[in-house]
């Protein structure tokens, strides 16, 4: 067996891992990313694309915003539709601050190049097979690489594989407690060769459930409806998923028209929130899908991620430079903050705006409630776009 060492011990390379990994060098810690998909399968995942303020500040800070800043689109406010009606959420008019729409993938792909052009470790196809000895003060990750059997110690190891990475199984079942909430619908999404039809996303509740009109740049539109769990993408031909896009995202007035072009992708994507508490034990510390999940409703998971690996980074920071703990003692408590107003607010457009196949009439008078009071009440849209855009770094 192979033995290297390292101070960060970093499992997995998504934008959790990758950017934990620039904060740290940015402040002269040593890490290793370890990456157990290839490179190509990181750099094609398909994930929200919403950045906060404070997403797209960091990614500026580590220098990986060129290209975000040239081709990415600022996005003042989103339009919510239900009942035939269009409700406009203007973030910058209510909070001063607006969201970016640049892809998961494309954030990725100029983190692994600025690594490796750094020629600093970022491993791929390296296989986790066990962290252990988190309680010591040289914890230990098992790795398989190039066909052998590896392994990497450190001062700490952050887990970064999601949610079913490995990491999350080091910290003993005994003293974790999880909440989960599995929603009973999915994501039909789907990528066209088409300018989108509107200029802002479309949030829907139409009658037959849920519909989103996101997009990726001037020319190519991302767009979901809600389906039934279990459903095969294929089973859905490309005229049925713009018949129904077109049919949820109907204005009573008869005013909007969707375009229509050549659909390039197609996924189904399981709907379900998760928080595991702590976020730590020992010297392993969990960010990102590992530690929680929340539904692309609201486009929180990336945002979530980047926050946690930012406060992360400024308690390593502390640590190695004055010995002082107790940055990473509240740690997960300062994270965890963050995580549960992005759950509550994920929670809240997901039942707000999808039909439950089950259809409790209370619940839905209630989300139908929701939405009028959010057209009426200012202070409501207020509150919807101050957790769109994000709420400040150590705040509720
Ligand atoms: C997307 O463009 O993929 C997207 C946008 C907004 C969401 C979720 C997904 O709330």
């Amino acid at each position: 067996m192979t033995g290297e060492r390292t101070q960060v011990a970093i499992v997995g390379g998504g934008p959790a891992g990758l950017l934990l990994s620039h904060l740290l060098r940015a402040r002269g810690i040593d890490s290793v990313v370890l990456e157990a998909r290839p490179r190509d399968r990181v750099e094609t995942r398909q994930r929200a694309g919403i950045l906060e303020h404070g997403t797209v500040d960091v990614l500026r800070e580590v220098g990986a915003a060129d290209r975000m800043d040239r081709q990415g689109l600022p996005h003042d406010g989103f339009e919510l539709r239900f009942e035939g009606r269009s409700v406009r959420v203007d973030m910058a008019e209510l909070t001063g601050r607006n969201v970016m729409i640049w892809a998961q993938t494309e954030i990725t792909k100029d983190l692994i190049a600025l690594r490796l052009d750094q020629g600093e470790p970022l491993f791929f196809e390296a296989v986790v097979i066990a962290v252990d000895d988190v309680d010591t003060d040289s914890p230990r990750v098992r790795y398989r690489y190039e066909g052998a059997e590896r392994e990497l110690r450190a001062d700490v190891v952050v887990g970064a594989d999601g949610f079913h990475g490995v990491s999350r199984s080091a910290i003993p079942a005994s003293v974790v407690r999880t909440h989960e909430r599995v929603y009973p619908y999915s994501w039909l999404g789907i990528l066209a060769d088409v300018a989108p039809s509107s200029e802002e996303l479309i949030y829907a509740r139409g009658s037959s459930g849920f519909a989103l009109g996101s997009m990726r740049s001037p020319s190519v539109t991302r767009a979901y409806i809600q389906v039934p769990n279990g459903t095969d993408a294929s089973s859905w031909s490309d005229d049925a998923i713009w018949d129904e896009l077109e049919a949820r995202f109907a204005l009573e007035d008869g005013s909007f028209t969707l375009a229509r072009g050549p659909v390039t992708d197609k996924s189904v994507t399981a709907m379900r929130s998760f928080v595991g508490e702590p976020m730590r034990h020992g010297r392993l510390f969990l960010a990102g899908d590992a530690a929680h999940i929340v539904p692309p409703t609201g486009a929180k998971g990336l945002n979530l991620a980047v926050a946690d690996v930012r406060v992360l980074a400024e308690a390593l920071g502390e640590w190695y430079s004055t010995k002082d703990e107790t940055l990473l003692d509240a740690y997960s408590q300062t994270a965890l903050r963050r995580v549960w107003r992005a759950s509550h607010f994920s929670w809240t457009m997901t039942t707000m705006l999808h039909r439950d196949p089950d259809g409790d009439p209370f619940e839905e008078q209630l989300a139908l409630s929701h939405l009028r009071l959010i057209e009426a009440s200012e202070s409501e849209r207020r509150t919807i776009a101050e957790n769109y855009r994000g709420l400040t770094l150590h705040g509720v």
